[in-house]
């Protein structure tokens, strides 16, 4: 039996700015287990990366539980929360948060900076994820806005994905690729799966979707049901 890695429970967040109040979740439960790889679908404004948030313990939820290892996030203090997400969970973000100011190789070695790796070691980490990650290793001396969006999108996956850590959760990690370009980021994730590491990604695309190993669709921030993926749909079991 497979262990629970994350638990939600009943989780509900609440934005509030100034009078508006939106629900963006509203009471979700899931179980993720080691070694899953699971999608969530839905359209625009359902919640999606308010969940995936709450996920990777970047913001706290307005009420419910979320267990990491058995440990509940949403007790801890800030910085020990810290501490659990750089060692545990590599993130890649819808909006990609490099930073401009740090070269492409800065930004890629940053989760590896806490952890006493030497640069020499660190270069070569970097320089292996973002190939991993469909990039190109020309890119690690320039700027992320000397790249175009795909190409700061490669970046950011391979940040998440450098440090090797056991979780990963992806914003719509394909949603600015060539289809090309999505299948070897789609095979670099089911790759990492295999070795163990339990993923959790956002896509719009059904091609992306169907390659994992469960879907659930959110819709007014919750859970409407789970879907078993079409594996011939899977981008990489489409010729093209
Ligand atoms: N920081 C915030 N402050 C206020 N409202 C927010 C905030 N973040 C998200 N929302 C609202 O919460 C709801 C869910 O947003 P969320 O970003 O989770 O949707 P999504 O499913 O990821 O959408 P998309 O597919 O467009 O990325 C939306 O109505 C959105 O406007
Ligand atoms: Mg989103």
């Amino acid at each position: 039996m497979a262990r629970e890695v994350m638990v939600l429970e009943n989780v509900v967040k609440i934005y509030r700015a100034g009078e508006i109040v939106t629900r963006a979740l509203q009471g979700v439960s899931l179980k993720i287990y080691e070694g899953d790889f699971v999608s969530i679908m839905g359209p625009s404004g359902s919640g999606k990366t308010t969940l995936l948030n709450m996920m990777g313990l970047l913001d706290r939820p307005t009420s419910g539980r979320i267990l990491i290892d058995g440990i509940d996030a949403t007790r801890l203090r800030d910085k020990d929360i810290a501490k659990i997400r750089n060692l545990k969970i590599g993130f890649v973000f819808q909006l990609f948060n490099l930073i401009n100011r740090l070269t492409v190789l800065e930004n890629i070695e940053m989760p590896l900076i806490p952890r006493g790796i030497p640069k020499p070691k660190r270069v070569e980490m970097a320089r292996e994820a973002l190939i991993k990650s469909a990039g190109d290793p020309s890119w690690l001396p320039k700027k992320p806005l000397q790249l175009s969006g795909g190409q700061q999108q490669r970046v950011a996956i391979a940040r998440a994905i450098v440090g090797n850590p056991k979780m990963i959760l992806a914003d719509e990690p394909t949603g600015n690729l060539d289809r090309a370009s999505a299948r070897i980021v789609v095979k670099t994730f089911l790759d990492l799966n295999k070795l163990g590491t339990t993923i959790v990604l956002v896509s719009h695309d059904p091609e992306v979707a169907n390659c994992t190993q469960k879907i659930y669709m959110i819709r007014d921030g919750m859970i409407i049901g789970v879907r078993e993926p079409d594996k011939s749909k899977c981008i990489l079991n489409i010729l093209q």
